[in-house]
């Protein structure tokens, strides 16, 4: 199952294409000039020889870019993207060439048909990391069990709002039976409504890793009997209705801007209205629909705009049973000072049913 679904990766570049190299030693000033000409630099020997072009490259576009202005720090971000993916890490049988490394399993397992190809060093930290969190595993505060986060999928990294699913499904009181989960992710909400005793979810998502990531997860466990997956767009292939639908969507609007892509971060315009039309077809008559939310998007000033409160006041469809809401914490003093907006956050978990 599944296994016909392609996921994303960082594309492979294949060996043997012509590239100056770069190794300790080498002529820095050289080697950002081939970057900046568009050519690659391949990195030779030690893999903190990469890390340490990238560092040069930032101090190169520091000295470039210095105004703090949000236009030039913008400029500063795209240009250190294009060039720093310009410097290559060669992989041989499914292992970085270079010496003293790291492993990263997401070589075996993503290209199992090519063992040997280049990628851009960001990409091979990206997929280091990444690694890292799927290995390790990641303590969830509500879940007995650590999330293994599937590379390129979405997984929470702060919990307020998964504590206020968690109270109110302590409290729910209604049938069982089944659930759908739109927009799955890592699983976290589907598995928060199986601890509480539902006994089928249906999930769905539009990221691919999402879905072969937690396919792989389950295996053929028992749990694979009761989270059902589907990738698609909202509710996928999902048509019966059921007692409860979770969505935690994306919290910001999507802007005209290319650097914001993440489908798990921004929604578009349409997303909530059509979610509302088809959630309504889905919902069983005395079923909970159920939205975690967040002002973000407020007190950021993106938009004045709150998708759920203009459905409630404008869709003639669901009204509001409750809406509970909680403060962010602040990470530390620090972040607290560097943002300020961050004090007045707040996730907000809203419960609606049919008018
Ligand atoms: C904020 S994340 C939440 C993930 C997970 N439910 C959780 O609570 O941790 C939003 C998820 O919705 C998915 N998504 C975004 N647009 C979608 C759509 N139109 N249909 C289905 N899933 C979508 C994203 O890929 C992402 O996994």
């Amino acid at each position: 199952m599944f296994v016909d679904i392609e996921v994303n990766k960082p594309e492979p570049i294949a060996t043997g294409i012509k590239t100056e190299s770069f190794r300790r030693g080498s002529d820095v000033q050289h080697a950002i000039e081939v970057l900046e000409a568009g050519s690659p630099i391949l990195i030779i020997g030690f893999y903190s020889n990469g890390l340490s072009l990238l560092q040069e490259l930032h101090v190169h576009l520091s000295r470039k870019f210095p105004n703090t202005s949000f236009q030039e720090q913008r400029v500063y971000r795209s240009e250190y993207r294009k060039l720093s993916n310009l410097i290559l890490v060669e992989i041989v049988g499914h292992k970085l060439a270079v010496r003293k490394s790291p492993s990263i399993g997401w070589l075996e397992k993503l290209y199992p048909e090519t063992s040997d190809f280049l990628l851009p060093l960001p990409q091979i930290q990206g997929l280091n990391s990444a690694w890292q969190w799927y290995l390790n595993g990641v303590s969830i505060p509500v879940l007995r069990n650590k999330l293994h986060p599937y590379y390129g999928t979405y997984f929470p990294t702060r919990f307020e709002h998964l504590v206020l699913f968690d109270n109110w499904l302590k409290r729910y009181e209604g049938p069982k039976k089944s659930a759908i989960d739109v927009g799955i992710g890592c699983g976290v909400l589907s598995l928060q409504m199986i601890k509480y005793g539902f006994q089928k979810v249906f999930g769905t998502d539009t990221n691919p890793n999402a879905i072969v990531g937690l396919a792989e997860f389950m295996g053929d466990t028992k749990l694979s009997r009761k989270i059902e997956l589907d990738f698609g767009h909202l509710f996928g292939r999902w048509e019966k209705q059921t007692e409860l639908i979770v969505f935690n969507p994306p919290w910001l609007p999507k802007l005209h801007d290319l650097e914001n892509l993440d489908e798990a971060i921004y929604y578009d315009e349409k997303l909530f209205p059509e979610f509302f039309l088809e959630a309504k077809k889905r919902l069983l008559p005395e079923g909970k629909l159920v939205l975690i939310f967040s002002n973000l998007a407020q007190i950021t000033n993106m938009t004045e705009e709150h998708p759920i409160k203009k459905e409630l006041a404008e869709g003639g469809r669901f009204q509001l049973e409750r809406c509970l809401n909680r403060a962010v914490k602040t990470a530390s003093e620090k972040t607290k000072r560097d943002q300020n907006w961050r004090s007045s956050e707040e996730v907000e978990l809203w419960v609606l049913t049919h008018k």
